[in-house]
């Protein structure tokens, strides 16, 4: 073995050290054939119907035709790109077994350090063809990895193993061979040593693999896809305050709060003054990317016309300042804040001309940020600012058949379908007008809640299904099929709109993803029987449900329910095509403390749990590609004010300088994001995480 590493001169580090090549063929060689041996052994002696490949690619398609072409590929399930050269060998592959091959999940020991693609391979019937074809696909995936080594970067082979996969309720093989490629030549210093190290490694890691592959191990950052976004978000009501500064006009939010002389968001965060602070402590935290909104009157005040220059610089230094630290914008354009003056004249969602309005308005932001964002969401929780606005009543603007205006039975029905139309043709004018020069998505956000059934009866079932209809296919339903779904057009008749074939056309397909926002869980029982009453909300007794949610709702104790989150992500999954989606908000209420908040480990908890749900539906092929925790900061509540608050960096709101201090959630989330993390249940890393909590 020691001759295998003899060293190869290769240059001096600064110290003036040698640096070497990394030795490669006969070490390499000895771990694929022993790698092999493994592979036919357990082939041999562990029943299986299912085996689930995994390769490090960056070898093969660094070999076989460079990493610029990416594609996808059909029955794809995860948010997967892959290297030409993948695609050419996964195209042999299927050519040479004529089974059904389909993308499974991935994973990588280190970010940066290697690209992951992987894919299952339902085998044939028998276990020996199957076995037949598993090493032929082995040895098929190990050419281009040897011939590599014998051309080009020293690579590692290190790792292996199998488990067994739950779901199928079968044995799975699951197979990973790691291709560590070092970013620079290391120094070499005893190079026999360094030959045990990597068989140990091997070792280690074959046997890290294989524990990886039990569903019961739990999860760091590595363990989501390399490209998988985890952010933080505000919006601009909540966050901005200078809520008549520089030009800025009222939005209903404005009006609605000032009219009722409730909490404001006048002030609140002061963000507009000290966005650059809050940015410098995103880039402390870690996160990948931050989820704001636009308000559309600040920067067109009047709803149309003129842009408020001043506005428009806001956004642009802001923008700026995130992308110069490389945090990613992900914008949402409506958050519940469209300008007052187009409620005043046209009674703003509630007629179809704010279409034409919102479109120029999204026109304004594609161009003048486009540049910079990639990802945008049209409307924020569509259905519940709907039913919050229109059928209760209880957040702005303020309409319902017991207010002093308004109509719940049709009112709900009518702004929905104003808002999908108007998100279609602002998601149409991107795709005409932006889309090739700027290559961003435009999405769709819904409030998701989690649902079961109150008990296994008949009733209960159906429930569940109205539930889903009017929950989620309200929505998800035109944007990828065209049209609302058929138990919701039986309910509400002629209440709902009907999409002509042109506008059917346009919704059809108009959500490049779907931003899920989720805080709650529900039991769904059956309430259709149930007298309605004068004040019921005449959207729940269409749908003729009753939600039960897991928790106090009413003080806003979030019950730790990560099945709901997984249940969602499934559901979307499997009944909407597998779309993208993006977790826009997730996180846990706490009543507003200064002292109390410093030690949120609740939250901790809270997020930990969702954001495992959110990978365990990730490696079951949901196509979910980030997780902002809602909040950044204390912030104005819509429902609470500031009385209950989500954020992990507290905000003295009695400061005129509004301090911010990090919270421990904002230690741990900054260590989880840095890769140092953590079981939660160490109370020592808890309590190290806190007597540290000064160093952010
Ligand atoms: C596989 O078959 C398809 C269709 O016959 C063909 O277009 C493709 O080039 C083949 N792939 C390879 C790698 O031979
Ligand atoms: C709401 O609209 C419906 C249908 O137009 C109408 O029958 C009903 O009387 C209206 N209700 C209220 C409270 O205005
Ligand atoms: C929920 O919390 C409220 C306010 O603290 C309390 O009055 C109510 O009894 C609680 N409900 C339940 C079911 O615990
Ligand atoms: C993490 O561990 C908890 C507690 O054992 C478990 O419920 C959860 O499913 C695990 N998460 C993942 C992603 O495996
Ligand atoms: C995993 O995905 C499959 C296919 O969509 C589905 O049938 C199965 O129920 C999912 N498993 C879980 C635990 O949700
Ligand atoms: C918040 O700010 C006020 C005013 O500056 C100060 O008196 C108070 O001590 C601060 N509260 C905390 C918890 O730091
Ligand atoms: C991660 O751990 C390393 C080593 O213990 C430490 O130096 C670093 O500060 C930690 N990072 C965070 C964000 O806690
Ligand atoms: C916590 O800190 C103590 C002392 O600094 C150290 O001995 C211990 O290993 C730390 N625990 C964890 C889990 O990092």
């Amino acid at each position: 073995m020691s001759r295998a590493f003899r060293c190869r001169r290769h240059g001096k580090d600064t110290n003036g050290r040698d640096l070497v090549k990394r030795p490669k063929i006969p070490f390499a060689l000895a771990l694929i054939i022993a790698d092999a041996i493994l592979v036919t052994l357990i082939i041999a002696y562990v029943p299986y119907t299912k085996i689930v490949w995994d390769a490090y690619m960056s070898q093969v398609s660094g070999f076989l035709g460079g990493e610029r072409e990416y594609g996808s590929l059909k029955g794809d399930t995860g948010p997967l790109v892959y290297p030409a050269g993948f695609l050419y060998v996964y195209s042999a592959i299927q050519n040479l077994t004529g089974g059904q091959v389909f993308p499974a999940q991935r994973s990588c020991l280190y970010k940066d350090e290697c690209t992951l693609v992987c894919f299952a391979f339902v085998a044939s019937p028998t276990k020996v063809t199957a076995a037949l074809v598993q090493v032929s696909l082995y040895y098929l995936l190990q050419i281009p990895i040897i011939l590599q080594l014998l051309t080009a970067s020293p690579i590692y082979i290190a790792g292996f193993g199998f488990g067994y996969d739950e779901n199928q309720n079968q044995a799975a093989i699951a197979h990973q061979s790691t291709a560590l490629l070092p970013h620079k030549e290391r120094p070499c210093r005893q190079p026999r040593k360094r030959g045990m190290d990597r068989i140990t490694m091997f070792l280690l890691a074959a046997t890290l693999a294989a524990v990886r592959c039990g569903c019961d191990a739990n999860y760091t950052r590595n363990d989501f896809p390399h490209d998988f976004a985890f952010g933080s978000g505000t919006s601009a009501y909540q966050w901005e305050g200078a809520y008549d500064e520089d030009g800025k006009k009222p939005s209903v939010w404005d009006t609605y709060v000032h009219s009722r002389n409730l909490d404001n968001g006048d002030i609140t965060c002061d963000g507009y003054h000290k966005y650059k602070e809050d940015v410098q402590l995103m880039v402390e935290t870690g996160l990948d990317a931050f989820r704001f909104s636009i308000s559309w009157s600040r920067l067109i005040p009047n709803g149309r016309g003129p842009v408020n220059p001043k506005g428009l610089q806001f956004y642009k230094n802001f923008i700026h300042e995130l992308v110069s630290h490389g945090i990613e914008p992900h914008v949402t354009l409506y958050h519940y804040d469209h300008p007052q003056s187009l409620e005043d004249e046209y009674g703003g969602w509630l007629n179809c001309r704010i279409i034409k309005d919102f479109t120029a308005y999204a026109d304004v932001c594609f161009r003048e940020f486009g540049n910079h964002v990639k990802l945008w969401t049209t409307i924020n929780e569509a259905n519940i600012f709907t039913i919050g606005g229109y059928d209760g009543g209880g957040t702005p603007p303020g309409r319902c058949s017991t207010c002093s205006s308004g109509n719940s039975s049709t009112e709900p029905y009518l702004v929905a379908h104003n808002l999908l139309l108007a998100h279609a043709s602002a998601s149409r004018l991107y795709k005409q007008k932006y889309k090739d020069t700027q290559g961003g998505s435009v999405g769709f956000s819904i409030f998701a809640i989690g649902f079961r059934p109150s008990t296994n009866s008949n009733d209960d079932e159906l429930a569940i299904q109205r539930f889903k209809d009017f929950f989620y296919a309200w929505m998800l339903g035109p944007l990828t099929y065209g049209d609302y779904p058929d138990g919701m057009k039986r309910i509400i008749g002629t209440r709902l709109p009907v999409f002509s074939e042109e506008e059917s056309e346009l919704v059809k397909g108009s959500s490049d993803f779907v931003g899920v926002i989720h805080y709650l869980a529900a039991s769904v029982s059956d309430a259709q029987s149930k007298p309605f009453l004068p004040g019921d909300s005449k959207f729940f007794a269409d749908m003729g449900v009753l939600l039960t949610y897991v928790g106090n709702f009413t003080a806003f104790e979030y019950e730790i329910a990560p099945w709901a989150m997984e249940g969602v992500l499934e559901y979307i999954k499997q009944s909407y095509g597998n779309p993208p989606v993006y977790i826009l908000e997730n996180g846990k209420p706490m009543k507003q403390d200064l002292q109390l908040q410093h030690e949120d480990t609740p939250r901790i908890e809270f997020v930990h749990a969702y954001m495992g749900a959110v990978l365990k539906a990730v490696r079951n092929g949901s196509d979910t590609r980030g997780y902002f925790v809602w909040s950044f900061m204390d912030l104005y509540e819509l429902l609470s004010g500031y009385e209950y608050s989500f954020g992990i960096y507290s905000v003295n709101f009695s400061d005129p300088h509004r301090k911010r201090s990090p919270k421990l959630s904002a230690h741990w989330y900054s260590a989880f994001l840095k890769g140092n993390t953590t079981f939660l249940d160490s109370q020592d890393i808890m309590s190290n995480l806190s007597s540290s909590a000064t160093s952010l």
